[in-house]
């Protein structure tokens, strides 16, 4: 039997120098497969905006909603570590609210950490959340909650300027008490020169392979989700076409009536 990934797991696998996988996970079959092909941390992202409720982008996405999908994962799991997001007003408003809302995940969903978006400008909010015992992933570069600030989804950190921001919101983040930090659409070098100056471990997206580990969104790598594909996702599988034929078999079953057949019908 694997040990259970924890938080404190999580900082040692970067001391160990081994690299930390993660995925994205909204409902129950998708933890259990994912926790059982060895992932080490399921992410309820809000990403599940866009790829479960097909919204354009994830600035609608409650914190009811992301408790929903947290609880489902949580039962699908044994092994992993689960983080959730927090979405979008439910940790920028206020520290008190932000600090409840992050409580929320963990009491009424079984969240092990939450993840939120921001560096020196979230400093206090990150170092509240975690005095009172609740571990944080930051996630700065592209955050996707910034999108209309930003005018896009667009790589962050070309500009010098830039550059000295992101590696400020990095030591920031650290230095509240951030057990992990995902570090999103940013150049490989910034992202490695980071991940050199963090003692917690980074987790990329779209910003090069010297992170310490890897996310991606699920639908993305297994090809479930094609409306849009940013240059860093991996298509591992094609599974839009294998549930296409699946579905197209089943059709053409049910119409012919070779569906059910004998070995599916009572007598
Ligand atoms: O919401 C999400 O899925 C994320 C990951 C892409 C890092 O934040």
């Amino acid at each position: 039997m694997l040990e259970k990934i924890t938080v404190p797991e999580v900082v040692k696998m970067k001391q160990r120098g081994e690299k930390i996988t993660c995925l994205t996970a909204y409902d129950y079959s998708f933890a259990r497969i994912l926790d059982e092909a060895g992932v080490d941390i399921l992410l309820v992202g809000d990403s599940l905006g866009c790829v479960v409720q097909g919204r354009e982008n994830t600035l609608p996405v409650t914190l009811d909603e992301m408790i929903y999908h947290t609880r489902a994962v949580v039962r699908g799991r044994k092994r992993a570590l689960v983080v959730a997001d927090m979405p979008f007003l439910s940790y920028q408003v206020s520290k008190e609210r932000a600090v409840e809302n992050a409580g929320r995940l963990l009491q009424q969903a079984g969240a092990e950490a939450v993840k939120l978006e921001g560096g020196v400008a979230l400093r206090e909010t990150v170092a509240k959340i975690v005095e009172i015992g609740i571990p944080v992933m930051g996630h700065i570069g592209l955050t996707p909650q910034s999108i209309h600030r930003f005018g896009g989804y667009k790589i962050q950190g070309k500009a010098k300027s830039q550059r000295e921001a992101i590696m400020h919101d990095a030591l920031a983040v650290e230095e509240a008490g951030a057990f992990s930090v995902v570090l999103e659409g940013m150049p490989k070098d910034l992202a490695a020169e980071i991940t050199g100056r963090l003692s917690i471990p980074t987790i990329g997206i779209g910003a090069g392979v010297q992170c310490d580990g890897q996310v991606l969104v699920i639908h993305d790598m297994l090809g479930l989700f094609n409306d849009f594909t940013p240059k860093f996702v991996k298509r591992y599988a094609d599974l839009r076409g294998v549930m296409t034929a699946a579905v197209k078999d089943f059709v053409g079953e049910v119409r012919a009536q070779k569906f059910p057949g004998e070995e599916h019908t009572f007598r």
